[in-house]
């Protein structure tokens, strides 16, 4: 954990400083400081062509009587925004793997939410998976010193770090391979969280998963070895302004089970928990923060696979809400699982419920990886949006056409979970689901995109990037200030 701090009076070094740079190469009092004594540092950024634009940086030995073995310039461009400042210092902490101790000004930019921008961003790029690694080579970063930051300034900078350590669990429990992570383990997890955190927690076994009815949770873990589990965390601080219920999908892998994917599409499918990975990362969050409002958190946890025992095609599952799902596909699995979790949270009557999961490769053919898909009514999906777009994650609302319900009407059964057409697949996904929520108001998001980045940048490394953890928790923070 990197330790955020001001500096100490008289405390003048640190192995590395990262500065902003407006549009223009303007720097700030300590980029005009450092200039002044490097005289080769404007023939360094011609060279670079860095004129401070969003997106440029540039990594320079420091020398001459710089106090920085290292400084990095990141361009902020002519109006920088929370999000520049999540990258920039992002991109800090990126390209200072070496440096233990590293100064910043960011902080001081003028923008609402800097230093927690700050605290965000340079935590979230400092993130490295080398647990499998013979050699790691984790970032070596343990000390982010604000320069001349007052101790509300840091305490701010906290706040992102800790929001950033929510994000930061979430891409573990993904990057995790699906051997260490069966449903069983995935609920330890849970526990462990739950435990240091103060949240209570409810694992259903097979057995429980059974009697409590949850056919769509059971029927896609028949052809697994490991069984399935269902976690329902609860934070229920006093003096709660609201309800909120997230439910997040937590396939440990997805092979598609007996209608089974080509291995190119399975290479990633341990992905496919990156639902539930949200939500124990946002509880994490929300219960470190205090925020004053009531959290239950519903993970569906199994395995996809085919086997002798495995669902069929053609099988009906009967869901908890006493709806039946006939199973054209076994690899549309999610909104089997989420059909379950999602009238469990029903049942509590929540003022809104969020669900979260990587359900259809549909969505990432429209919107790409980067954009995840928001479904829902026009107040909560208004919410929802909100509340991503502050927290610095894009989200893009699609529609739920009533006339295409149609489309999953079953022969045999109250619906299909899969249409056997390749138009418009995140939709069918979302209505079917929006069968399962009642009339609570309810938004779901397909992050089947986002939940994992091809190539790092900024704040982003390649793999699981947590997406949706910083949603979660803004939307909770929003629900506690109405
Ligand atoms: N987990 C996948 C969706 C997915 C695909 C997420 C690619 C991330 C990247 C989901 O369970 C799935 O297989 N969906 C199918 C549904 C189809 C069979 C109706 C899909 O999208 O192809
Ligand atoms: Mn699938
Ligand atoms: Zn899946």
């Amino acid at each position: 954990m990197i330790e955020i701090r001001g500096n100490v009076a008289g405390e003048s070094a640190a192995d590395a400083v990262v500065l902003g740079v407006g549009a223009d190469r303007a720097l700030d009092d300590a980029g005009r400081w450092i200039a002044e004594r490097m005289p080769r540092l404007e023939r360094l950024m011609d060279e670079a062509e860095f004129t401070g634009k969003s997106g440029q940086s540039l990594s320079i030995a420091g020398s001459g009587d710089i106090p920085y073995t290292r400084v990095v310039f990141v361009g902020l461009g002519p109006a920088p925004d929370a999000e520049q400042l999540r990258r920039a210092a992002g991109t800090g902490a990126r390209l200072l793997p070496r440096a233990a101790t590293v100064a910043t000004t960011l902080h001081s930019v003028p923008v609402d939410g800097a230093a927690e921008a700050v605290g965000l961003g340079f935590t979230l790029g400092a993130y490295t998976f080398t647990r499998h690694k013979s050699e790691p080579k984790p970032s070596l970063i343990s000390t982010l010193v604000l320069l001349d930051a007052d101790e509300a300034i840091v305490e701010e900078g906290r706040r992102g770090q800790t929001i950033a350590t929510g994000v930061n669990l979430a891409r573990d429990l993904i990057n995790t391979p699906a051997i260490e992570k069966a449903p069983e383990a995935l609920a330890e997890v849970a526990r462990g969280i739950a435990d240091r955190v103060g949240l209570r927690i409810r694992v259903l076994d097979e057995a429980e998963i059974v009697t409590e009815r949850l056919g769509g949770l059971r029927g896609v873990s028949l052809g697994s070895v490991n069984p399935p589990r269902l976690v329902e965390l609860r934070y229920e601080p006093k003096g709660a302004k609201a309800f909120v219920a997230f439910v997040g999908k937590g396939i440990v892998f997805d092979s598609g089970g007996l209608s089974i994917k080509p291995a190119d599409g399975m290479e990633t499918m341990k992905t496919d928990m990156s639902g539930a990975a949200a939500v124990f990362g946002a509880m994490q969050v929300i219960a470190e923060l205090g925020l004053p409002v009531k959290v239950l958190g519903i993970a569906p946890l199994t395995e996809n696979m085919p086997s002798g025992s495995a669902m069929r095609p053609g099988d009906v599952l009967e869901i908890r809400n006493g709806k039946t799902i006939e199973v054209l596909n076994t690899d549309a699995e999610g909104r089997l699982v989420l059909a379950d979790g999602l009238s469990l949270a029903v049942e509590e009557q929540p003022d809104l419920i969020v669900d979260i999961a990587t359900l259809t490769g549909s969505c990432k053919v429209a919107l790409g990886e980067k954009i995840a898909g928001l479904f829902g009514g026009d107040e909560p999906a208004a919410l929802v949006s909100g509340a991503a777009a502050a927290a610095g994650e894009r989200v893009w609302r699609l529609p739920m056409p009533d006339d295409y319900r149609k489309i999953i009407d079953s022969e045999i059964a109250d619906m299909k979970n899969s249409t056997g057409s390749k138009w418009g697949g995140a939709i069918t996904a979302a209505l079917l689901l929006k069968e399962f929520v009642g009339e609570v108001p309810w938004v779901h998001l397909d992050i089947a995109g986002p939940a994992r980045a091809t190539d790092a940048e900024h704040y982003i490394p390649k793999g699981a990037t947590g997406f949706g953890v910083r949603t979660l928790v803004e939307v909770a923070k929003r629900l506690s200030v109405r």
